[in-house]
């Protein structure tokens, strides 16, 4: 299953491009830029079995704007069903455009 996420995250990275998210962790420079697209796919894959709305979970998560948002997904999410750093980046981005 792992594997097969895999290789459908980077067959999606090949047919998107990157459609960039100013979201940046500031950390993990190694990363590819976040993508929407490889986020949905994420959230599909990793999160909607239990949260089937995206944008429903989004606004229970705390902080005053989306850089906070961010950083508090940044903190929670690697002991929460998002343990891979890039899928990471990919959900929160597409978390926070909904
Ligand atoms: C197996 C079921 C399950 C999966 C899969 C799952 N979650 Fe959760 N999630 C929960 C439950 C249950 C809670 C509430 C209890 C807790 O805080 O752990 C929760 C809490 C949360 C919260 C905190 C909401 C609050 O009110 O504090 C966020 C944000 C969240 N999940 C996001 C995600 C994301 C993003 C993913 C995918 C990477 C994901 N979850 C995958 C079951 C799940």
């Amino acid at each position: 299953m792992q594997r097969c996420l895999a290789a459908a995250a980077a067959i999606l990275a090949i047919a998107s491009g990157s459609a960039a998210f100013a979201y940046e962790a500031g950390k993990a420079d190694e990363l590819l830029p976040a993508d929407l697209e490889r986020g949905e796919a994420g959230y599909a894959a990793d999160c909607a079995e239990c949260h089937a709305s995206a944008a429903r979970i989004t606004r229970r998560v705390p902080g005053d704007d989306d850089e906070a948002r961010a950083e508090w997904l940044e903190e929670f999410l690697p002991e929460h069903f998002a343990p891979d750093a890039q899928v990471r980046r990919d959900i929160i981005a597409y978390m926070l455009a909904q």
